[in-house]
């Protein structure tokens, strides 16, 4: 289920670097890529993908300037890897990979249900020649009751991990950390 998120939070699912699927929405139809060349870049809701017109995507992120930036967890690894390898050129993903769409409140892309969060963004620069996708985030959802709470991190070469050990320096970080984090 899930539940509105302060836009603060965005960060905390982005900063990780994990794998994520962008959807868009090209007229009627609504398609999925795998990315993941992800980063944050401030503390007002920006991020960052790297893509481009090899995608099918890329027409309908830059036509409509809206996707949504859905984090999945680690055991959908096989499903997140699969829609990186086929294009939505010829193939429905969300027929195809059993992905329920969910209609977002601001954007025309939809949400995919059972991820962990999607972000709903809009495009507000693409940097050429480096395709560099600089997206404003609208709106943070998260499950709250997810079964299983590892993201996925590429290791760009066909290997992946999930989500390990992790190390609490909050309050060595008290002055660093922004309102809402
Ligand atoms: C693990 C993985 C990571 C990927 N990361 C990116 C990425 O960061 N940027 C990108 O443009 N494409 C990336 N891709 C490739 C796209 O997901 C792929 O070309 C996809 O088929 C595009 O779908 P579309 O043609 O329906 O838009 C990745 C693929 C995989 C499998």
């Amino acid at each position: 289920m899930y539940k509105d998120a302060a836009l603060e939070r965005a960060l905390i699912w982005i900063e990780p670097g994990p794998v994520v699927l962008v959807t868009t929405r090209d007229g009627l139809k609504n398609n999925v890529m795998t990315v993941s060349w992800t980063m944050a870049i401030d503390f007002n809701g920006h991020i960052a993908l790297t893509t481009g017109p090899w995608n099918h995507s890329f027409a309908a992120l830059l036509r409509t300037k809206q996707c949504v930036v859905c984090v999945p967890s680690a055991s959908l690894a096989q499903t997140v890897v699969g829609i990186g390898t086929v294009s939505g050129a010829q193939v429905d993903k969300f027929k195809h990979f059993g992905l329920t769409a969910i209609q977002a409140k601001y954007v025309c892309a939809p949400l995919i249900d059972g991820m962990l969060a999607c972000l709903e963004c809009c495009l507000e620069d693409f940097i050429e020649p480096y395709g560099f996708a600089i997206l404003k985030v609208l709106r943070v959802v998260e499950n709250d009751s997810p079964k299983d709470a590892r993201v996925l991190h590429a290791r760009g070469d066909g290997t992946f991990c999930a989500d390990g050990e992790r190390f609490d320096f909050r309050d060595l970080m008290a002055q660093k950390l922004p309102p809402g984090l």
